[in-house]
């Protein structure tokens, strides 16, 4: 159990404020950063509000880390430039930067008590001793951990330690907090309830966070806004709902949605609505594309945005695979010939029976629709 919602001690007090809650902000423009022949970030480009959290999600190798070192000041950028609260810091020491961080592994020191390790960066920073000893304090209460500050980081559990090395980022209350992978090395139920003391504290301090992780589910529940990056690219930057919504590449479609993926050809326009040939012989109907009569299309569409229905009014048919229970969602598998099976998440209440001849359907409005290149 946590208490943090509730515990809002006085680290954010008057007088006491985070950086971050004045209004000042991150932008990074055309960062390059190359290995020998490799590319490892180009042209990562974005402007991030005072206040907001921020996730970087892509898979392994994609340049989280890079791009998030370079803000730190840990890795040099071969080009582009990176300005916090309106200052540009592109070449200047990480730690004059006066940004947190928490890593995947926690990197407390061994030899010292928790209250030690979190003193630590007040110290380097000449905090008066009384100061440090009462932000301490609050900082140890804000993640629940009020009465550990005697033990050594040993005697602690993996997640009281990431609490710890939370504290030790929030003590000097930076304006901005990079987070790599910081729950990783945790067990599901205690990254979860992380999660949401993350989400509570940033809340509460108005923390301006930058936070790296390969989960969508926990891109999702923390961030305000998500870039989903791709061998070094962001492939795009918006809030959860932009990106389930109008995913702007079929990557990113498929990365946190788990669209289903048809391909046809438009055979008209209307005012309002592209309409599309499947391969398969239905006629499907999708919210207005500017793509030309006659283009190959992949048709993007999220399992949870179609649902069953009467054959005859569907833009595609076949028979049920497979149905599974998934709580108050059912899980369906349908097989619409041409080498083509359709998943669907539909309310356990309109289940089909496997075997049976179901019929597909969509709203326009869910459906995204992606030039393909060659025409095969
Ligand atoms: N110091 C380095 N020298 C050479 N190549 C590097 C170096 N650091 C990173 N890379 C390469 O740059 C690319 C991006 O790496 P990065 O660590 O940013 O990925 P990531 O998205 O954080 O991945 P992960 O989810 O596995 O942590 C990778 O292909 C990696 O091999
Ligand atoms: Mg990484």
């Amino acid at each position: 159990m946590t208490d943090l919602g509730v515990a809002t001690p006085t680290v954010a007090g008057a007088g006491d404020k985070p950086a971050a809650a004045t209004g000042k902000s991150l932008s990074v423009v055309a960062l390059r950063k190359t290995y020998g022949q490799m590319v490892a970030v180009e042209d990562a480009s974005m402007e991030i509000a005072a206040g907001e959290f921020v996730t970087f999600l892509g898979s392994s190798g994609s340049g989280k880390t890079t791009t998030l070192m370079m803000i730190a000041g840990f890795v040099e950028p071969d080009s582009g430039t990176i300005t916090v609260g309106g200052r540009d810091v592109t070449r200047l020491d990480p730690q004059k930067r006066n940004l947190g961080f928490v890593f995947q592994q926690y990197l407390l020191f061994p030899h010292m008590t928790v209250a030690e390790n979190i003193a630590f960066p007040l110290q380097l920073r000449g905090v008066p001793k009384d100061e440090i000893r009462r932000r301490v304090f609050e900082t140890l209460d804000l993640v629940g951990l009020s009465g550990f500050g005697n033990r050594k980081p040993r005697q602690l559990s993996g997640g009281q330690q990431q609490r710890v090395a939370l504290c030790r980022a929030l003590v000097y209350r930076p304006p901005v907090i990079l987070m790599d992978e910081p729950l990783g090395a945790l067990d599901k139920k205690l990254r979860d309830q992380l999660q949401t003391e993350i989400k509570n504290i940033q809340r509460e301090l108005g923390l301006t966070v930058i936070y790296v992780t390969h989960d969508q589910e926990e891109a999702l529940v923390l961030s305000d806004r998500i870039a989903v990056m791709r061998d070094g690219r962001i492939d795009q930057l918006g809030t959860p709902r932009e990106l389930f919504e109008r995913p702007r590449t079929p990557f990113v479609a498929d990365f946190l949605g788990a669209a289903n993926f048809l391909s046809g050809r438009v055979e008209h326009h209307t005012d309002e609505h592209t309409l599309v040939r499947l391969d398969t012989g239905g006629l499907l109907r999708a919210r207005q594309h500017a793509l030309a009569k006659g283009a190959r299309v992949s048709v993007a569409v999220q399992p949870g945005r179609l649902d069953v229905c009467a054959p005859a009014d569907a833009f595609c048919s076949g028979t049920v695979q497979s149905v599974t229970y998934v709580g108050t969602l059912v899980r369906v598998v349908v097989n619409a010939g041409a080498n083509c099976s359709v998943r669907l998440e539909v309310s356990a209440r309109s289940a089909p029976e496997v075997g049976g001849q179901v019929g597909i359907t969509a709203d326009p409005d869910n459906i995204n629709l992606f030039a393909v290149e060659s025409d095969g």
